[in-house]
């Protein structure tokens, strides 16, 4: 089956991962995702589609891919700034499939934090100094110093580890 890498990544994360699978499938075509992808993807049958998430969702650029795509097997990887819990990678997931035609197939996702720009640091340094009991911006701070180091050399493991589970039938 003819595949494809096609991703977003506004600083570079996202693009670590689509190299990381890359370095595995490096004949097949790698794109960041611009204004001839969707021609591109004719042919394709599988894409593996990369994205940050921005104000809780894909990129636009992604989006509307994403809802142009027809008959694909798609496998999405996504980095994120926050990685508090599972539920919340669940909740991301199932909000960017809701926007996939049904006549595509999810043949798998992986999702990991990304590391945030400091100024996202900065703010949450000045809004506790304003509100210093505010837990939830404690652990926002924390959030920003464990997203640091991501994706990291774990994450690009699990990621090709979830890629070998996928189960074409
Ligand atoms: C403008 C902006 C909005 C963001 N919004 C979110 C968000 O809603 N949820 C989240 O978990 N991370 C958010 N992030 C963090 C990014 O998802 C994270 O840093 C990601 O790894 C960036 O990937 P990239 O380097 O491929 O662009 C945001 C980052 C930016 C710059």
């Amino acid at each position: 089956m003819k595949e494809a890498i096609i991703y977003d990544s506004l600083s570079g994360n996202t693009e670590i991962l689509a190299k990381t699978i890359k370095s595995e499938k490096p004949n097949i075509l790698f794109e960041k995702i611009n204004n001839k992808t969707k021609e591109n993807l004719k042919n394709i049958e599988i894409i593996y589609l990369g994205t940050p998430i921005i104000k809780g969702m894909c990129t636009e650029k992604i989006k509307e891919l994403l809802e142009s795509l027809e008959d694909k097997k798609i496998f999405l990887f996504v980095t994120a700034g926050y990685g508090i819990s599972d539920e919340y990678y669940q909740n991301l997931r199932k909000r960017i499939v809701s926007i996939i035609p049904n006549s595509n197939e999810i043949i798998g996702s992986f999702f990991c934090q990304g590391k945030m720009p400091d100024a996202v640091k900065e703010k949450y340094i000045s809004l506790i100094k304003e509100h210093p009991d505010d837990k939830n911006l404690k652990v926002s701070l924390e959030n920003f110093e464990q997203a640091k180091t991501h994706p990291d050399e774990n994450d690009k493991k699990r990621l090709l580890e979830e890629i070998k589970k996928i189960n074409l039938t």
